[in-house]
């Protein structure tokens, strides 16, 4: 019989929960394994006593639609660095995994904890990668849990804001999440119908996004609603972002420049709505559940037949799993810029903030 553990890692999303369900039904449920839940991410793994509680069938029963996670998260930094405190630290880690009994270990984590994952792996340990996060920007992977949730609770925002844009003739930005790329803006921007959709992809010019709401005006359509992703910026300009107690770029304020700016230029008043956190919220979407039980089971396959240093991902609508080679720190994979989505908004006249490069009349 053999013992796993599961943790949940970086910053949540909806549908962790539905991973760590999928595991242990398919694990416990069905091949009678144990299954324990380190908590707080790998931090529980480096404390001392670990922090873990073992996983019952009953523990998982009704978190399928539970946001969050049981098993709770950090997002802070790689505890693993080269120093003597990153050394102890990986000491640890791999002392309590042996203490434990562990065969091994899933991390179901965006690009940070994937990272950590792979240097746990350099070291020796048995570890399986399952991708979350709702920017959907991990590399090796079509899919992340919990993008799709975020893109509704996003597109359902911007059909509100629509109504109420036009009840009084006004310019509405909102800013959704999306520090290196623009997958939530523009999913949500293309099915929220707005008329500007602003990526870290594609630096954006304020005369395109003034000529677009002029260009509405003349048309008659006194409103207009910008979605604007979080990381995305100015032409030559920077992103807007504070610095978190360690280190790490915080996005977000980048709606409130464009107000300023557009008030500034051509006193168009706008009303900005930051999203924020509730992307991160609530109840998963029925594709980001059924996505988290085919990672969860995967994983548990792959375990099952001792393949280690896999990511479990999504590739041509197909499960499966690639090596952990994918997992560098810092590389994200960002929008192509000849994507169906950028190039079908542009087509129908959504301004991506530049001059319209698919537009058939442009
Ligand atoms: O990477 C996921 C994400 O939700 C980003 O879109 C966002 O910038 C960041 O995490 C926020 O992190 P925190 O949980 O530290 O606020």
């Amino acid at each position: 019989m053999k013992k796993i553990a599961i943790c949940t890692g970086g910053g949540d999303c909806p549908g962790l929960n539905a991973v760590i369900r999928a595991v242990v039904k398919a694990a416990k449920g069905g091949y009678g394994w144990q299954v324990y839940g380190i908590i707080e991410s790998i931090n529980g793994l480096l404390s001392s006593p670990p922090k873990y509680r073992e996983l019952s069938m009953q523990d998982v029963t009704h978190i399928l639609t539970q946001g969050g996670t049981i098993l709770s998260t950090s997002n802070r930094g790689s505890p693993f660095s080269d120093d003597e405190q990153g050394l102890a630290n990986m000491a640890r880690c791999k002392d309590n995994f042996r203490n434990l009994g562990l065969d091994a270990l899933i991390i179901v984590g965006g690009e940070g904890s994937q990272y950590m994952a792979s240097v746990l792996l350099k070291a020796g340990l048995p570890v399986i990668g399952v991708p979350k996060t709702i920017d959907r920007d991990l590399p090796g992977t079509e899919e992340t849990v919990g993008f799709h949730t975020a893109v509704e609770i996003a597109a359902d925002a911007a059909v509100r804001l629509q109504t109420t844009a036009e009840s009084h003739d006004r310019i509405m930005i909102l800013e959704v999440m999306g520090r290196h790329t623009g997958h939530i803006a523009l999913h949500a921007g293309l099915s929220g119908a707005a008329n500007i959709i602003l990526i870290p992809e594609i630096p954006f010019e304020y005369p395109e996004i003034i000529r677009k709401i002029e260009e509405r005006k003349a048309l008659g359509r006194f409103f207009s609603l910008i979605v604007v992703a979080e990381g995305a910026q100015e032409k030559g300009g920077d992103q807007i972002y504070r610095l978190a107690s360690d280190g790490r770029k915080l996005l977000g304020g980048i709606s409130a420049q464009i107000s300023e700016r557009l008030f500034a230029d051509t006193s168009i008043e706008t009303r900005v709505t930051v999203l924020g956190h509730t992307q991160r919220g609530g109840t998963p979407s029925p594709y980001d559940r059924n996505i988290a039980t085919l990672f969860g089971c995967h994983a548990v396959e792959l375990i099952e037949r001792g393949e280690f240093g896999r990511l479990v991902r999504m590739q041509a609508g197909k499960t499966s799993d690639v090596s952990y080679e994918v997992a560098e720190r810092g590389s994200f994979s960002p929008l192509p810029l000849d994507s169906d989505y950028i190039r079908s908004a542009e087509a129908i006249g959504t301004c991506l903030g530049r001059k319209l490069a698919f537009r058939a009349s442009a």
